[in-house]
């Protein structure tokens, strides 16, 4: 499945080759690792069977992925500056892993394939969030589970006034960074059933830990089981 090339006829090209280079500088600092590693471990510990990431980045979630639980695991990424480390991280992965060039509105991938679905840090950089979620709604089975975990809109009026005011600065210079996203919203009405959302921090930048699944065919849609 490596190296596909997977864009919609009039798809924008996502590509941000200097917030690339900055992200992967950023990514691997100490104190950084020390505050994210705990809740990528968390958020990818979740994975099982066969599992597709979607906006894997430079691969920064590969050494998590638990041997005991994954089958195979497949990434997709659609930035070919993030792809060149993903790729180069490929040996950090402790399970079978495929890398795709693909953005998450048109995966490669057939419907009902995926047993477990993961992506960290990605819908506030998506274009169409919801388009996206439904996309991966399609390849996973029913009863598939999604791991997210998001910068979201911040809880305070004031914190949020002031994300919203940044806004227009971090989707120029962060790659397309809406970073005050409702995305527990917008993961409902692409018709998840959240399992578990927990807020992390608080303030300008809170981060969304949750888990949801495509609910088996019938299964009425409950609402959102919240722990703040
Ligand atoms: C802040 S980085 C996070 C990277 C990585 N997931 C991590 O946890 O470090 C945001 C990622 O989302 C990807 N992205 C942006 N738009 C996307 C889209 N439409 N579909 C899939 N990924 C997208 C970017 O290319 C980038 O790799």
């Amino acid at each position: 499945m490596g190296a596909t090339v997977s864009h919609l006829p009039g798809e924008k090209v996502i590509s941000h080759p200097r917030f690339a280079t900055f992200y992967m500088w950023m990514t691997d600092r100490p104190l950084v690792r020390r505050t994210e590693d705990p809740l990528r471990r968390e958020t990818v510990g979740q994975a099982h069977g066969i599992v597709l990431e979607v906006g894997a980045g430079g691969g920064q979630n590969l050494p998590f992925y638990d041997v005991r639980r994954v089958v195979r695991l497949e990434v997709t990424e659609p930035d070919e500056a993030m792809l060149v480390v993903a790729r180069r991280r490929l040996p950090q992965a402790p399970v079978p892993t495929a890398v795709t060039k693909a953005a998450v509105a048109a995966l490669p991938f057939p419907d009902v394939h995926f047993d477990s679905v993961v992506a960290t840090l990605v819908f506030c950089s998506v274009d169409e969030p919801e388009r996206g979620l439904r996309e991966i709604w399609r390849v996973l089975k029913p009863g598939g589970s999604l791991a997210l975990l998001e910068h979201v809109r911040a809880q305070g009026k004031i914190a949020a006034l002031v994300q919203g005011a940044v806004v227009p600065v971090t989707t120029h210079v962060s790659g397309n960074c809406h970073w005050n996203r409702d995305t527990e919203a917008t993961v409902l009405s692409a018709g998840f059933r959240v399992t578990r959302a927990r807020l992390v921090r608080g303030g300008l930048q809170p981060v969304l830990c949750l888990s949801a699944i495509r609910p088996a065919t019938g299964e009425a849609m409950p609402s959102a089981a919240r722990t703040v």
